[in-house]
């Protein structure tokens, strides 16, 4: 099979493409670097494996001509490219809403022209500011107002899953949408924002780890290699097509608890620092107290169940970012 990954070197599209090649498929990635980065693909691209195996494209999916070009040659569309990251969408609103919306728009439209399968990558995030857990896939989506621009990455991911939708009632175009709660693993950057990384380096530099509200906001966490199974599963099943599928790990953890718990795994003599909200993202933003999956649907249409329990995943980006 060819598979065309969108984002393909960022942090989850890199261990996707590398299951991908493990099991004898050809990859074709495309990606700006915009946050992904070529050291996350330099293994593969180095491994004599898969020579002949792996096409880099660094390019954006706003670009017409060559999207058109590689989901011709495709059979399957991982679509994992956008704009990630709390710090990174307030950083950069417009850019984030264009590649969020327009590049989505572009993936589906070719997809649809070609009549190729394509997975899209959703988030959480699209549930807003619930309080209640489990989340399930119906739930509806509360969100702050506009001028909190932290709620345009959940909006944005939303109006995705409305379109490739739409595809699919409208014309029949096989898409899938997985919602994936916070990832995490080796390659992870901590640069725009994501807890894990951030932590680990710096319990690692016994520098204070910067908890930001009253650190009781609760989230779960799922290891990167379980996601990419489930996403190689979900493209696979005939059964997932036209649904929408929490994928996330069901072990709840407070940020405080998080950050103790790194300290002693790396035998760090770092301290706890809370960060008020509006110190460390500005007046715009909003969190949400918990976030955890009701995975019973992708349960049962493909038997998901997270093998990679927390200690195993901080033991793995631990050993990763010494
Ligand atoms: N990591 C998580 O916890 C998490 C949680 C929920 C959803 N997701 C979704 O999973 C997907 C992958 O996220 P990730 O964590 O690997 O982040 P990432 O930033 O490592 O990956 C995104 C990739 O897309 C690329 N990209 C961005 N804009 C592009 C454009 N216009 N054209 C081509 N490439 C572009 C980036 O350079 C990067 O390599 C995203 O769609 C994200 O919304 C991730």
């Amino acid at each position: 099979m060819k598979i065309l990954i969108t984002g393909g070197a960022g942090f989850i599209g890199s261990h996707l493409a590398e299951a991908y090649l493990e099991q004898g498929d050809d990859v074709y990635i495309i990606d700006d670097l915009s946050t992904g980065s070529l050291e996350n693909i330099r293994h593969l691209q180095e491994d004599e494996r898969f020579r002949n195996q792996l096409f880099v494209h660094i390019n954006t999916i706003l670009h017409h001509d060559i999207m058109l070009e590689l989901t011709g040659i495709c059979d399957v569309v991982m679509h994992l490219a956008a704009a990630v990251g709390v710090q990174y969408i307030l950083d950069y609103p417009l850019k984030s809403i264009r590649t969020n919306i327009q590049g989505t728009e572009k993936v589906l439209e070719l997809c649809d022209k070609f009549k190729k399968k394509v997975i899209i990558a959703s988030t959480s995030e699209v549930y807003g500011k619930h309080l209640h857990a489990p989340l399930m896939e119906t739930d509806n989506v509360i969100y702050g107002p506009s001028s909190k621009f932290r709620w345009s990455y959940a909006a944005s991911k939303l109006m995705d899953e409305f379109t490739a939708l739409a595809y699919y009632r409208t014309h029949g175009l096989k898409v899938v949408i997985a919602r994936l709660f916070n990832t995490v693993g080796p390659r992870q950057t901590g640069a725009y924002g994501m807890v894990i990384p951030r932590f680990v380096s710096q319990a690692l530099r016994n520098e204070p780890l910067t908890v930001y509200g009253d650190g009781k906001q609760t989230r779960t966490f799922t290891y990167v290699k379980d996601v990419v199974h489930a996403l190689i599963e979900l493209a696979e099943a005939d059964n997932a097509v036209g649904e929408v599928f929490n994928i996330g790990g069901t072990e709840e953890i407070s940020m405080l608890d998080l950050a103790d718990k790194i300290i002693k795994a790396t035998a760090s003599t770092s301290k706890i620092e809370i960060i008020p909200y509006e110190k460390a993202f500005g007046k715009d933003f909003e969190d949400m107290l918990r976030r955890v999956p009701g995975i019973e649907k992708i349960n049962q249409c493909i038997g998901f169940d997270p093998k990679t329990d927390l200690d195993e995943i901080l033991k793995q980006v631990i050993a990763f970012m010494k």
